[in-house]
């Protein structure tokens, strides 16, 4: 699967042609700034909680480009308040066929505040499945005993899961994630972009290897293949 790092949590992957991205939040990441949101295609965005270091561009990029924004129900309602046309509303625990894969929503321990103090309903983790391959993407979480049943819902070719710590898990937390979850392969996200979640990434590789996983940190606008 192609894989396009944005920066914090801000992912795309194509899954059978569809362009899903994940947590838009650019325009406000320094880290970022070589990042035109004008030039970023989508026919999903997946919103995994309602904090605006998730949410930022997800409105002005679904007006853009059409996309269908795939989030909480309170989430995705909220983007209709603004004039989403296209949204679809799910749950925790909830499962839906899409035209790409299948998405199930998993628990994810954190909160979820809309950047205007709304209530988001509660943060979720995504499992994809689709004949090109099946990941995990935790969103903000603490380590959780759930993570456990991922592998009863989908054999786990990769995961991204956050490793800056403070916020949400840290390295040594997200390798036993991975552990649970069934993923060798590990995609580092939400590190780096404030104080808070700074990482020495050469010690955190070197962490991960000597658990016999993978960490893949991608620069910020590079497209790895996984
Ligand atoms: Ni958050
Ligand atoms: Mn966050």
């Amino acid at each position: 699967m192609r894989f396009t790092f944005y920066g914090h949590a801000c992912f795309s992957v194509v899954i059978n042609g569809k362009k899903l991205l994940f947590d838009p939040f650019i325009t406000g990441n320094e880290l970022a700034s070589s990042i035109d949101i004008a030039t970023i295609e989508a026919d999903y965005i997946f919103l995994s909680h309602g904090h605006s270091d998730h949410v930022a561009d997800a409105e002005a990029i679904a007006k853009a480009t059409g996309a269908t924004i795939v989030a909480a129900y309170e989430v995705a309602t909220w983007f209709a308040t603004k004039g989403v046309e296209k949204y679809h509303p799910m749950n925790t625990g909830g499962q839906w066929s899409f035209d790409f894969g299948k998405v199930k929503c998993v628990n994810a321990i954190h909160s979820s505040t809309l950047p205007d103090g709304t209530g988001g309903g509660n943060p979720m983790g995504f499992v994809i499945s689709s004949t090109e391959g099946n990941f995990y993407y935790s969103g903000d979480t603490a380590l959780t005993l759930d993570m456990q049943l991922i592998p009863s819902f989908a054999s786990i070719g990769f995961a991204i899961l956050p490793i800056g710590g403070n916020f949400t898990m840290d390295a040594a937390d997200a390798i036993r994630a991975a552990k649970m979850a069934g993923a060798i392969k590990v995609i580092g996200v939400h590190y780096d972009t404030f104080g808070y979640i700074k990482i020495d990434k050469q010690a955190t590789i070197d962490l991960f290897q000597k658990e016999g996983l993978y960490l893949y940190l991608p620069s910020i606008g590079e497209t790895i293949i996984i």
